[in-house]
């Protein structure tokens, strides 16, 4: 039983066989799955996906890279949308220091206004921080990011950077990465870190674990990842799978 933390099924990567592919993935084990907006248009398509299929939820939120496009009307149509059936989290929302775009105060200033957005609706948030560690952190910590609890996903920092995030109560999602030859530090992180707060994700169309590499993601592929974690932690497949889908439902609040 894998739940997916971190898709993106409206992407256009998706188009030709979006019906086939979701249709195929409770016969593959895949149970459930949480599409998570990225922009206000992608908000916009996480919401009509979560209304055709039940097996999946929401999560409501803009990308640091898509911040410019925000303003005062449109976080209270996220504020709006964010108690909707079957949303479960704010997100993906941070910083971006990798595209670096917009302007980083301009990235600062709606991570801001979206963890207050995520105190007001009480809800949990997944968070999308590259080569900006400590001003994510720093920021988590002012907003009282420890109280809303959620996902760092795709997590790419070092171990003492993880320990600082699970000491806040966070979970990390780990995905396709762990499987790359040249994923040492994210090796030592998964190590490193308890079982009972690492949750999957594949963030597809992006990051195809090995053996496709480079190829489309789904999460049909999850499984490569599943069993990284079972070689690194020495237990099973099915353990990792059990446990995972148990964090997932306990961070996104879901109640079977
Ligand atoms: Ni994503």
């Amino acid at each position: 039983m894998i739940f997916d933390t971190h898709a993106h099924y409206d992407d256009e990567a998706f188009d030709e066989d979006r019906a086939e592919l979701l249709a195929s993935m409770k016969e593959n084990g895949v149970v459930h799955i949480v599409n998570v907006g990225a922009s206000i248009a992608t908000t916009q398509n996480t919401l009509k996906l979560v209304k055709e299929y039940p097996f999946m939820y929401g999560a409501v939120g803009v990308h640091p890279s898509e911040t410019a496009e925000l303003n005062d009307e449109w976080l209270k149509w996220l504020k709006s949308v964010a108690t909707s059936e079957r949303i479960v989290a704010v997100g993906e929302i941070g910083l971006d220091y990798y595209w670096d775009e917009p302007d980083r105060d301009i990235q600062k200033k709606w991570f801001i206004e979206q963890l207050k957005l995520a105190h007001e609706v009480k809800m949990p948030v997944i968070i999308h921080s590259r080569e900006a560690a400590s001003d994510t952190y720093e920021i988590m910590k002012e907003y009282e990011a420890e109280k809303l609890g959620g996902i760092v996903h795709c997590f790419s920092y070092s171990v003492e950077m993880a320990k600082q995030f699970l000491d806040m109560g966070f979970y990390l999602g780990i995905g396709g990465v762990l499987t790359f030859k040249n994923a040492k530090k994210l090796r030592e992180v998964v190590e490193y870190m308890p079982m009972d707060r690492l949750v999957l994700e594949t963030d597809c169309p992006y990051l195809s674990p090995e053996p496709n590499r480079g190829k489309r993601n789904s999460s049909l592929n999850l499984g490569y990842v599943a069993d990284a974690v079972a070689a690194i932690k020495g237990i099973s497949r099915d353990e990792v799978e059990r446990i995972t889908f148990e964090n997932a439902l306990q961070v996104y609040k879901i109640n079977l």
